[in-house]
């Protein structure tokens, strides 16, 4: 499988590296509008190859899509990231047309692409590179929630004081400080519900962690976080190539699942060989069904900035 990755900053390198130590893709193309650095960023990720025992082909292109004709699978993590104290959505200005003319060039050399994108604010991406390249809804698939969820097992692992394999979690909703869902009432360590071990007080302390795991990075990196953004998509782009059918929360298009449409924004999802292969309507409680509602209408609001 050949894989691009646009935007060769801390996220994109962080998953063309993952996706080459896993060692499935044969060729991972890096993409960068600055000149020579995707190319450098490639070499110095080649020069990694007998060290760690991959076979990956990384190639690096300075904003020449044709090299990027063929791949299957592309991720999105161009743009700009937050800054202490921003939120997602204000990278729109910027980000909105970055990732249009990518997605438009990526379409361009491989019509039957699957597109992930990871710029932010994310739920409204790839709603913009549905909308702007006209590809079937279940070939654009957001990154956020396989994200947020591993951030979510890892607030959990701590507040249970377990490895993180013992727990089984999901968040839901927009990928944003306010819009997450953390779904605590089905949260299972080794299938016991987590509310055996926690109480309600310690699950909202948790949740609220899990919600603003981004930010609470940010604050400390001075910009966006990148190994576990990079580590997520990679096991998505892994479940395309392996048609593995695992289930992930995904920013997906919605023609009436969850009682919600025409938006993207995080429900659980199959991930297979054609992408979003099946969206997974599990049943939420009224409260969640109100969460993710207003979440909706909260990146809905966003989306309306796209004609601005
Ligand atoms: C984060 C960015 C990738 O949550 O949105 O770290």
């Amino acid at each position: 499988m050949k894989v691009t990755v646009v935007g060769a900053g801390a996220v994109g390198a962080s998953c063309a590296e993952y996706i080459a130590i896993q060692n499935f893709a044969s060729e991972v193309v890096l993409v960068d509008i600055k000149e020579g650095y995707a190319e450098g960023k490639a070499m110095d990720l080649m020069q990694t190859s007998s060290l760690l025992g991959f076979d990956t082909k990384i190639v690096g292109s300075t904003n020449d899509y044709s090299k990027t004709a063929g791949s299957e699978v592309a991720v999105i993590t161009s743009g700009i990231p937050r800054k202490p104290g921003m939120t997602r959505e204000e990278l729109i200005g910027i980000n909105a047309g970055i990732v249009k003319t990518v997605s438009e060039n990526l379409v361009k050399h491989s019509p039957n692409i699957i597109i992930i994108v990871v710029s932010n604010p994310m739920d409204t991406m790839a709603y913009l590179a549905h909308k702007s390249t006209g590809l079937p809804k279940n070939r654009i698939i957001g990154m956020g929630g396989a994200l947020d969820s591993a951030r979510f097992k890892y607030r959990l692992a701590e507040a249970l004081d377990c490895p993180q394999s013992d727990v089984s979690a999901m968040v839901i909703g927009g990928h944003s400080d306010t819009g997450m869902l953390p779904l605590t009432r089905i949260a299972t360590r080794n299938s016991v519900l987590i509310s055996e071990f926690l109480s309600s007080e310690r699950l909202d302390e948790v949740s609220q962690a899990t919600m603003v795991g981004g930010a609470t990075l940010t604050k400390m990196l001075g910009t966006s976080a990148w190994y576990a953004p990079g580590a997520a998509v990679s096991a998505m782009v892994h479940a395309i190539a392996a048609d593995s059918k695992k289930m992930f929360p995904c920013s997906a298009m919605l023609e009436g699942e969850f009682g919600l449409n025409d938006i993207s924004i995080g429900v659980p999802c199959i991930i297979g060989r054609n992408g979003i292969e099946k969206i997974v309507e599990i049943e939420l409680s009224d409260a969640e069904q109100d969460k993710l509602s207003n979440s909706a209408t909260a990146v809905a609001k966003t989306n309306t900035l796209l004609d601005a």
